[in-house]
């Protein structure tokens, strides 16, 4: 049985679109712990019925928000930063009253300056500056936890990036913390309710599985272009020895090959595995015309892992 969980947070790489090809093939039941690995926004984790999950990333803004989730003042606590920092709330105040706003600003729309549809410029001086509170470590724990989601869903395509030195960085976006977020993190709550969740920051090599566990990873792809924080031919090399000495089930998701590159690392270790090709999903508008061709030929070789 699994749980119908939504990515909360729209974030690079998550799996909720190909949520059902991957759990189909997890063990029916799991005696021991279940290990998410490079969990990211952990809704492979959540989705599975296990009561015992360890979610295991190096991001330690995603580990802070995910652990502070299930805090029954997570709610209040994030829609008080939303008016403390002077920022829309469309899960409270309709956006057509919002665009109402003088504030609004323009702009252009088929070479017509019109008024503008977002949010973004009724935002803008609350997003820098608890960005700006968020880098100076002015915020801990639940507090940070919020101020990290609200730099997310405000951000520049509902996301904000890590840089080398652990900050973060990012540019406003047009939404906020809408009707379908906050169902989303009600959602979150529920499915985490009654459950030994942890979230480890941190990497592969700082859990040790036994017999009875079963681990899933999903790590950043050496063929695609984004690398999250960085991720080598070593640290691939290393994973996938790692794997090898697993005394355990385990099932890894990756790319063979993405646009031009192919990961032959990977792709001359799975030849001893059972490899399932992953569908990819295409959005209905882009099942007509040429915008489809385009899409389909750009090959994206997307597989789950598994022992043979
Ligand atoms: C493909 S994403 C995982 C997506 C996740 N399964 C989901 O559904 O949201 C890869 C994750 O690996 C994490 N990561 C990158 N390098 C890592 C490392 N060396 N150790 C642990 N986690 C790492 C990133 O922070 C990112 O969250």
């Amino acid at each position: 049985m699994t749980h119908e969980v939504f990515s909360l947070l729209n974030y690079i790489g998550h799996k909720s679109k190909i949520l059902d090809q991957i759990l189909s093939h997890f063990p029916k039941t799991i005696d021991g712990i279940m290990y998410d690995l490079f969990s990211g926004s952990c809704v492979v984790g959540l989705s599975i019925d296990h009561k015992d999950v360890t979610f295991v990333d190096n991001n330690a803004h995603l580990q802070n928000l995910y652990s502070h989730l299930q805090d029954d003042k997570f709610l209040s606590t994030l829609e008080a930063m939303i008016v403390k920092y002077n920022m829309t709330n469309s899960s409270k105040k309709s956006r057509s009253e919002y665009l109402k706003d003088p504030n609004i600003g323009t702009c252009v729309w088929h070479g017509k300056v019109v008024p503008n549809m977002h949010l973004d410029q009724l935002n803008i001086v609350g997003y820098s500056s608890l960005m700006l509170d968020y880098n100076a470590g002015n915020l801990k724990g639940i507090s940070k936890a919020c101020a990290y989601m609200i730099l997310t869903l405000y951000g520049r395509n509902s996301n904000v990036s890590v840089k080398k030195d652990g900050n973060l960085t990012g540019g406003i976006g047009p939404l906020d913390f809408s009707i379908r977020a906050k169902k989303k993190l009600k959602n979150h709550q529920e499915i985490m309710k009654n459950r030994n969740l942890h979230f480890v920051t941190g990497t592969y090599k700082d859990v040790e599985p036994i017999a009875e566990d079963f681990v899933y990873m999903d790590p950043p792809y050496l063929a695609s272009g984004f690398k999250y924080c960085g991720w080598t031919e070593e640290d691939e090399k290393g994973l996938l020895a790692w794997i090898d000495d697993l005394p355990c089930q385990w099932a890894l998701s990756n790319v063979f090959i993405s646009g031009n590159t192919k990961n032959k690392i990977l792709f001359d270790w799975a030849q001893s595995k059972n490899v399932i090709y992953i569908k990819k999903k295409y959005r209905k508008w882009s099942t007509k015309g040429k915008s489809t061709a385009k899409k389909q030929n750009k090959k994206n070789e997307e597989v789950l892992i598994l022992p043979k």
